[in-house]
């Protein structure tokens, strides 16, 4: 399986940054060993999936509403993101999580609609430091995937420990290949799993080469391009 390089530019982006930013990638990504996926914010997403066009990269939305239309005020649908030229979504981010409360059971609905709509979804797991500490993270874990996936679920795993999200801290790698391990045993074959938390040019290389590890959900580091496009050459031939 190819590995999968996804940018997560959270709530970072103006109009000039689509072409900035997108075009070095759209233009590397046909000689890359890997697959790769910017997700801008929403008001980027058309202008980033033009400046992607006839490019090998693919563009993804940050979230999605559960429901196709109707009177949710501020919210966007996965028709809307497969409208504005996504392919992928991102779900259940620990941001999204924390910051709006939600829950496995949420995330599940919106990943059947992603689905639904023809949006590959990458769901996103991930413990807390306490429970990480307490010697709970297999366990939280395997919770928040038992509740987040649908059944017959084609998408994408992120593993992103919470207390590694823009802090530059990671897991050792037997702490990640433990956990995907896990996840695997879980989710099956033919299931991508990617690490996410804190993936910079420097760590890149050691972190893809994980057993397990299938690719990289990258914040921080997918804001310049030149070190998105390390990371992305970091990704072992799969
Ligand atoms: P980070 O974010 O690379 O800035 O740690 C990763 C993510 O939240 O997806």
């Amino acid at each position: 399986m190819r590995a999968l390089i996804a940018g997560n530019w959270k709530m970072n982006g103006r109009r000039a940054d689509a072409g900035r930013l997108a075009a070095p990638l759209g233009a590397a990504a046909a000689g890359l060993a890997c697959d790769l996926l910017l997700c801008p914010p929403a008001t980027l997403l058309a202008a980033v999936a033009a400046v992607l066009s006839g490019t090998a990269a693919a563009v993804g939305g940050q979230d999605c509403h559960a429901a196709p239309d109707g009177a949710h005020t501020g919210d966007l649908s996965a028709a809307m993101l497969r409208d504005a030229g996504a392919t992928w979504v991102i779900l259940g981010h620990s941001e999204r999580r924390a910051e709006h409360g939600e829950s496995d059971a949420v995330v599940r609905a919106k990943a059947v609609a992603a689905q639904a709509a023809g949006l590959a979804p990458i769901v996103c797991v991930g413990e807390t430091e306490a429970e990480r500490l307490a010697g709970q993270h297999l366990a939280v874990v395997r919770r928040q995937l038992a509740g987040s996936l649908p059944d017959g679920f084609a998408g994408v795993v992120a593993y992103e420990p919470v207390w590694a999200i823009g802090t530059g801290r990671t897991p050792s790698t037997a702490d990640v290949a433990e956990m995907h391990q896990s996840i695997r045993g879980i989710v099956g074959a033919g299931v991508r799993i990617l690490y996410g938390g804190s993936v910079k040019p420097g760590n890149a290389a050691e972190l893809l080469a994980v057993p397990e590890v299938g690719g990289a959900l990258v914040g921080g580091a997918s804001l310049q391009a030149d070190d998105f496009l390390a990371i992305a050459r970091a990704a072992p031939a799969g």
